[in-house]
Formats: C-alpha cells, structure tokens, sequence
C-alpha cells in the first residue's frame, strides 16, 4: 500500500507546512492517472491557494507536471540544410490579448520557428486556442509528428498541449471552476510546465500586472516573472520577462472571434497601436533570446510576410479563413449619458462582461461563444459626445445582456479630463 494517500497531503498544505517531493510527485502523478479525485485535488488547489508554496516546491511541482507527459526536442530541426531556432513567448493572460497570433507569424517570417502550446480561457481571461478555434475548421489537435512537420515548413504551429505536461491540462481545467487560478505557484508551474515540455530553445513571458491580470499588483507580477525565469535557467531555458499594463484591454475588441478579426488588422498592417507596439516589442526580445539579427519585426507587418505565415498556419491546421468569422446573434450598444472624455477601462470589468456574454466556461468542458464579446468605440482619451457609442456587445444568448452590462458599467466613465497615460511596456526581468 502506498504510504502517501490525498487527505494527508492536502492537511500538510492546509495546515501552512511544506509539501516534500515525495508528497508532491505522488500527488502530480495520482491525479494525472484519476487515482486523486477532482475534489481532492481542488480542496489541495485552495489550500496552495492560501497558504502558498516556496520556490523548491515550485520546482518540484513543476518537474512532477513535465514527467507527467511527454517532452519535445527540436534541437536537431532543419529548413534548406541550416538548423531552425525555436523560441516561444508565453503571456500570463490578459484580457483582449490576442498577440500570439500576429507574434508567431512574424517570428516566423523573421526566419525564426514558434511551437507553441497553448490554452483555452482562464477565468476573465481569453485563451488563444478558443479565439482560433472561432475560424471555420481550425484544429489544435495535433500529433507530435505534425507539430514537428508544421514547425520545420510553417515556422509556426500553435497546438493543445495534449501529451505535453497532461498534468498542467487537468489541473488548469479544474482552476478554471474553483476560483484558484490567481496563485503564483499555480501560475508559475503550469507556465513553465508546458513551455519547458515543449522544448524551444528560448522563451520570452509577458507577464500581465493590473486590474485584467491574473496578479494585479506590480510586485507580484514581478515576483512571478522572477520565479518563471529561474524555472527556466534551472532547465537550461534561456528565459527573458517582459512586465506589461493589463489595466486596461488590448486594443479595440475583446471576444474570441472579434479577436482573430482584429489580429488579422493587425498582420494587414493596421490595427490599434497598442497591439502593434506590443507584438513588435515581443518579436524584438524573442529574436534577440533565439540570436535571430538583421531583421526587422515591424516590416513583417509592412510587406505581408507575416500574413502570409498566419494563412499558411491556419491552412496547415485545416482552418478556413475565407468562411466569415461568427458574430454574435444579438448585439447591444452602451451609449455616452454625457459628453467628454473617455476615462480608463478596466480590463477586469470588460473580461468579466465577455465571459458573461458566453465567451468563457462556467463549467468543466463547456463550449464556448465564438462569436461572444465586445468591441470598443472609444478608446481611453478619445472625445466623447453625448449619445455616442462606447460600445458593442455581441451574444447568441441576449438573456447575458443584462449581466454584462452591469460588469461594464462599473469599469468605466466618460470624464472632463484625460486618464493618465501609461506605459504598455513596464520592465524587462532577466
Ligand atoms: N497561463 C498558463 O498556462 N497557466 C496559468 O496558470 C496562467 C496562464
């Protein structure tokens, strides 16, 4: 009989003490073969929830979640004869992020090759596979042998992890419905589990602080960003960190369709300015982390090679990009009261009202509304006179109306003066 049993292990964490790595790599491999049930595991999430875990079971966490699947080695892939560098970036989830899809193209028009594995949405926040999966016949069910393929002749393929630390994925569902997702360790070691399985041989995290990220104070965003960097470096995975605002949303529409439409503006060349400075200050790290020189990012958006590699990544994954995107049934439009200047919008307040509009999972496995979400008119500092559009909310399920709205409203103003600018990009963290 095994000497370690579920009760046992989520007393010690409830009670303040540490997790050995026995303790910590029977429970990882227990709940991955179904042998700890979810509402064992979810009473262990809420006790790291609350009482935290130090670096060393951190890494041992993360260790036990990357031998719970398969890794990836790249190192010996090969274009034309030369090798390919891989490098990857991973964000901690924002609201309105939808850079991976305009960062991978470009990296890969840059020469350099992204395997990315990714995720569905996280509590307020939207996840890149949902907003790939709004385009007709999209998959992110990949092989490992099609990753690979896709890899050496795309130069970008983003996938569900799958075999990739299944651990991670099991884990991440169940956060997603008991309220434990904004825990550093949980953060730190789901990310990094999956990014070092994935085997790129560089990684760059943008790592959200502020009202839409999973950390809203700068402190402990940076203290996140520290911890995944040193995961990193113990597993020879050349890490960089960028601290970015998520205070307010990335550009002008948020939803998993509307996204894909705006990063699509966005490869066409145009698109707000916040997400162009965004992909293209992540393109410069990643291709400074992977040793990728005399390119430059933004011209990639210019001259259409990057589209070109976003249509030939969609295609490779059976996607079909001529099929408009689905747009929500119904709509409704918030309107100015009073004329002035559009205040802040809080990131939080705009993720809450698109899950509530269908665009997130209240429950394990629950489809999402691809065409869910909401766009912006007015952007914060924009003029606003009186009866103008603010914005437009998209549902097929009008009864979420009400409900979204009530998030919304509490996340915005129009004032009498602008909001104070603020920088996208926080600090760097090596
Ligand atoms: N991204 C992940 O992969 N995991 C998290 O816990 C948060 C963001």
């Amino acid at each position: 009989m095994n000497r370690l049993d579920a009760p046992t292990v989520i007393r010690t964490k409830r009670d303040g003490n540490r997790l050995s790595d026995d303790a910590i790599d029977w429970v990882i491999d227990a709940y991955t073969h179904g042998h700890v049930a979810n509402e064992q595991m979810s009473a262990l999430l809420m006790a790291v929830f609350l009482r935290g875990m130090d670096y060393g079971e951190i890494a041992r966490w993360t260790v036990a979640m990357i031998a719970s699947g398969d890794q990836f080695d790249f190192s010996d892939l090969r274009r034309d004869g030369r090798a390919l560098r891989t490098v990857d970036k991973h964000s901690t989830g924002g609201v309105g992020d939808k850079i991976t899809l305009p960062l991978v193209s470009v990296i890969a028009a840059c020469g350099g090759a992204v395997p990315q594995a990714s995720g569905r949405g996280l509590g307020h926040t939207g996840g890149t596979l949902d907003k790939l999966e709004a385009i007709a016949g999209f998959t992110a069910s990949l092989t490992n042998a099609q990753v690979r393929q896709q890899l050496s002749e795309v130069g970008a393929v983003i996938f569900a992890a799958g075999r990739l630390a299944p651990a991670d994925a099991k884990l991440y569902a169940l956060r997603d419905i008991t309220a434990t997702v904004e825990s550093l360790p949980l953060i730190a070691s789901s990310v990094m589990s999956k990014k070092i399985a994935e085997g790129a041989g560089a990684l760059v995290l943008d790592v959200k602080v502020g009202s839409g990220a999973l950390m809203r104070s700068e402190a402990r965003s940076r203290d996140l960003a520290e911890t995944m960097v040193a995961l990193g470096a113990q597993h020879g995975l050349p890490t960089c960190a960028v601290l970015t605002d998520m205070n307010r949303p990335l550009g002008a529409a948020v939803g998993n369709a509307l996204e894909v439409a705006e990063a699509l503006e966005v490869l066409d060349g145009g698109g707000p300015a916040d997400v162009v400075e965004l992909t293209v200050s992540l393109a410069r790290e990643m291709l400074e982390l992977a040793g990728i020189d005399g390119v430059e990012p933004e011209q990639t958006l210019r001259d259409g090679t990057a589209m070109d590699r976003f249509r030939a990544l969609v295609a490779a994954q059976g996607g079909d990009l001529s099929v408009p995107l689905p747009v929500g049934k119904y709509s409704e439009t918030v309107t100015a009261t009073r004329g002035g200047t559009m205040g802040d919008i809080d990131a939080m307040a705009v993720g809450l009202a698109v899950w509530r509009l269908g665009a997130g999972r209240s429950r394990p496995g629950e489809a999402v509304q691809a065409g869910a979400g909401l766009r912006i008119h007015r952007r914060p500092g924009s003029p606003v006179a009186a009866g103008d559009s603010l914005f437009t909310l998209y549902t097929d399920t009008p009864e979420r109306f009400p409900g979204a709205i009530a998030e919304l409203d509490a996340g915005f103003a129009v004032a009498d003066t602008p909001p104070a600018d603020r920088p996208l990009i926080i600090d760097r963290i090596t």
